[in-house]
């Protein structure tokens, strides 16, 4: 059997608006991790001191899917080559998961199917919005039924663009769940599902304008915004050109969708107007294909 495996996983924006915890797409930028499995003892390369321990993701969804399929965990060496942001709202920590879990299950002769490791991982997580496109590619929405994840694809139009708008500071993902209220109004969740499924049939159409109205949401967005310094100006200018707003994921990073080739452009002019903070303009497209085993 192979001892040594690299997954490329590719970075997700979750909720694309109002799908709080359920849509995700995936995006051209990726991470690549390598794990060789060795005699004993773990060992990290690739990232961050602070990281290095047995509580990196990618570790911890790998020893998860040994655990599951009942297999000894022995020593491994773990590479990871990140080219996804860190908590800045691209699916970094669920690309460490996903990695992780297709790892192992690749070196232990793949006994485990994607939903199998979609379980796993989405019990780890807590929600299965980045997971999801993560290892399915393209756009998707997923629900939890009797606490499992259930995950169905959609169509997109191919003339969308995605400028992922990524600033020079993090957002911890616990802090950005954490301002939000535990209970909300009933006009309010009207008000999500009613955008949300206009958010799927808007990316199928490449209805910008539709999208433009649908992302938008009450459930997240106006409680996380008091969080990322620059949130209203940027979202007041990209209003005026017409392309479609929301948060990716938790933030910090914003997201804008267009059809219009040119916006990146505009946006690369303008936004040093309007801000002081260093925001890295990102043209990316949808990744279809998801996690995959990228050596042979
Ligand atoms: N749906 C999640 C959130 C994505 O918005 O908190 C980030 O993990």
């Amino acid at each position: 059997m192979k001892n040594q495996v690299t997954i490329r996983v590719p970075a997700t924006t979750a909720n694309l608006g109002p799908g709080f915890d359920a849509f995700g797409c995936a995006l051209s930028l990726y991470t690549d991790v390598t794990f060789e499995e060795t005699e004993e003892g773990l060992e990290i390369t690739g990232c961050d001191e602070a990281f290095t321990g047995p509580d990196n993701l990618a570790y911890t969804s790998y020893c998860a899917v040994l655990a599951s399929l009942s297999e000894e965990v022995r020593g491994v060496k773990i590479h990871i080559d990140a080219h996804i942001p860190i908590c800045r709202g691209l699916g970094s920590s669920a690309a460490l998961l996903v990695a992780g879990a297709m790892g192992a299950n690749v070196l232990r002769g793949n006994k485990l199917s994607t939903q199998g490791l979609l379980n796993i991982t989405n019990a780890m997580e807590g929600h299965p919005d980045n997971l999801a496109p993560a290892f399915y590619g393209g756009l998707t929405a997923s629900m939890v039924d009797s606490g499992l994840p259930v995950t169905v694809s959609f169509p997109l139009h191919p003339g969308w663009e995605f400028l992922a708008l990524v600033p020079d500071f993090n957002l911890a993902t616990s802090l950005a769940r954490s301002v939000l209220p535990e209970q909300v109004s009933r006009a309010d969740a009207i008000y999500n599902i009613s955008h949300g499924a206009m958010v799927l049939k808007a990316l199928e159409l490449g209805d910008e304008k539709l999208l433009r109205s649908a992302m938008q949401d009450r459930l997240h967005q106006n409680y996380r915004k008091k969080l990322i310094p620059d949130y209203e100006k940027i979202e007041a200018l990209v209003r005026t050109t017409g392309a479609a707003f929301c948060l990716s994921g938790a933030g910090p990073t914003l997201l804008v969708m267009t059809r219009n080739p040119r916006l990146s452009g505009i946006l690369r002019e303008k936004l040093p107007k309007i801000t002081e903070r260093s925001w890295e303009i990102l043209p990316l497209h949808v990744e279809f294909q998801g996690a995959k085993q990228i050596d042979n």
